[in-house]
């Protein structure tokens, strides 16, 4: 298995209904967690990116969550229609994509 150049997290916490923090998978985690796998199949760059899912990332109020490493870079407020734009910009170029990073406060 080649070691990927960068690594991606996306946050699947499930909590009850009505947890007080509510939770990505509430949110639709697991819908964008099925978009990375896609896109990374389609682009076929097993062997540049991991996708991997994840419990809770921290700011679940900001969810669906994601975090790239190795340069930990947070993105918040994911949805499936961004994931394609993260994997051009980002995951196969060098750009994070700025107007999904979690805010400073954050991270
Ligand atoms: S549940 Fe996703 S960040 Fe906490």
């Amino acid at each position: 298995m080649p070691k990927p150049q960068k690594h991606v997290f996306v946050c699947s916490q499930q909590r009850p209904p009505g947890h007080p923090r509510g939770s990505c998978a509430h949110k639709g985690g697991a819908e964008v967690l099925q978009t990375f796998w896609a896109e990374l199949q389609k682009r076929n760059c097993f062997d540049r990116v991991a996708v991997t899912y994840s419990g809770c990332l921290g700011p679940c109020d900001q969810g669906i969550n994601v975090v790239v490493y190795p340069e930990a870079v947070m993105y918040s407020n994911v949805s499936k229609e961004d994931v394609a734009e993260i994997f051009d910009s980002h995951l196969l170029g060098t750009t994070p994509v700025q107007r999904l990073l979690a805010p400073e406060v954050v991270w």
